[in-house]
């Protein structure tokens, strides 16, 4: 929901724009970390969810560590001032440039996806004389219902190194002079709504994890990667995660031993409900099967429900519900000249007009950084909450 003030200020500035309000981030953050502290687990941010200057500042502010996935991520990270022991780089393709930019940086580990990026860092580090941390990442199969393009951690995912390579993962790591073995990493997939999604992973994690160690391998990381989903369809009652009972999850079921670290990489749960698109409506079509809000906001500034058929709650923030206003379906649409550019169809709204602010909820996590110039649209623009706008909630 938002404030009076907040909407008359939109109402002055020039759409499409990202609102992030600063404010609910803070106590997003705060809460994840206070629930994180009471078992000593340790939180890296997925930069990938969202790479906005003010959000990495407020983020490195709270004190976590930093989950990059691009030597560009890993600059990023570093820029605003995140420490370098906390620095992860994962992805399933780094580039030399990128390794060794990472070596210079002196990051605290790399995830590694496969025997033959083992062998190719071992090489980049032996070249510049250092030893690089690293985890292995495994694919632990384990379901993670949910979306099939954001599971990561079955078998036919091209993430991870598969539990039948792990001798020959060993024998490399044994071999190779220029690598630590830190730990190992997994991730399932992203907005996991069922808990028991984690307990099986930790049961997984618990059996080979015993494996590592019995081939004389300690583990002192356990990183558990991310995925606890948000609510997408309640932003303003539920707007903050259960982090506690995620946490549980794994204080119950993973089987931590003495001076083992458990790390986690969170990006949707930390920002996801921050932000939302705010966009005007440009044109109101009314057809005989069908009515259209068409939008100045399309699938290049927001591209979860093109891409990922992903629901956010679409309001106008221009004319409050109550009883007596006429309801119309709308299909709610963009400009692109693309047919799959629908916010979503049918979506039930006060009748609307031309000029009125459309707000699409939930928009903090994977909506700003996934936007594209295609139809050589402009960048969209981000606006920040200011204190005396303090949202309802
Ligand atoms: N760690 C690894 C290795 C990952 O691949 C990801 C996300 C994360 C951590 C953070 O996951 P989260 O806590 O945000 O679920 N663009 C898609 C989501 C892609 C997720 C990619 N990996 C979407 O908009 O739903």
């Amino acid at each position: 929901m938002f404030s009076t003030a907040s909407i008359a200020r939109f109402n002055q500035l020039e759409t499409p724009f990202y609102y992030y309000n600063l404010q609910l981030l803070q106590q997003t953050l705060e809460a994840c970390l206070q629930a994180a502290r009471q078992h000593q687990f340790h939180v890296h941010y997925a930069l990938k969810a969202n790479f906005n200057s003010k959000v990495l500042q407020a983020i490195q502010a709270a004190g976590m560590g930093a989950d990059c996935v691009s030597g560009n991520e890993v600059k990023a990270a570093i820029a605003h001032g995140f420490d370098k022991g906390k620095v992860v780089f994962a992805g399933v393709g780094k580039s030399d440039r990128e390794i060794n930019a990472a070596l210079d940086a002196d990051i605290f580990c790399f995830n590694v996806e496969s025997v033959q990026e083992l062998e190719v860092i071992n090489e980049l580090a032996a070249a510049k004389d250092k030893t690089a941390q690293v985890a292995i990442r495994i694919n632990p199969n384990v379901d993670a219902h949910t979306h099939h393009y954001i599971t990561t951690g079955l078998e036919e995912n091209k993430f991870g190194i598969n539990t039948w390579q792990l001798d020959e993962v060993v024998a490399t790591l044994k071999t190779s002079a220029n690598l630590k073995f830190a730990g190992l990493h997994f991730h399932v997939g992203s907005q996991i709504t069922n808990l028991e999604v984690f307990k099986n992973l930790c049961l997984r994690v618990n059996e080979l994890s015993e494996w590592f160690e019995q081939q004389q391998m300690p583990v002192r990381v356990l990183n558990v990667g991310g995925g606890l989903g948000v609510d997408y369809y309640q932003p303003d009652t539920n707007n903050i995660c259960d982090f506690e009972g995620y946490f549980n999850v794994f204080k119950q079921y993973l089987k931590v031993k003495a001076g083992q670290e458990v790390h986690f990489e969170l990006g949707r749960a930390l920002v996801a409900q921050s932000a939302s698109l705010i966009s005007r409506v440009l044109y109101v079509k009314n057809g005989r099967k069908k009515n259209f809000l068409v939008l100045d906001a399309g699938m290049t500034e927001l591209i979860r429900p093109m891409l990922y058929q992903a629901y956010h709650h679409i309001e106008n923030i221009s004319r409050q519900q109550n009883e007596d206003t006429a309801t119309v379906n709308y299909d709610v649409v963009g400009p692109i000249c693309e047919s799959t550019d629908c916010f979503r169809t049918g979506v039930a709204l006060p009748q609307s007009k031309r000029g009125d602010l459309i707000a699409v909820r939930t928009a903090g996590a994977y909506g700003e950084v996934m936007a594209s110039g295609y139809n050589l649209r402009d960048h969209v623009q981000s606006v920040y909450s200011v204190e005396q706008e303090q949202e309802v909630m």
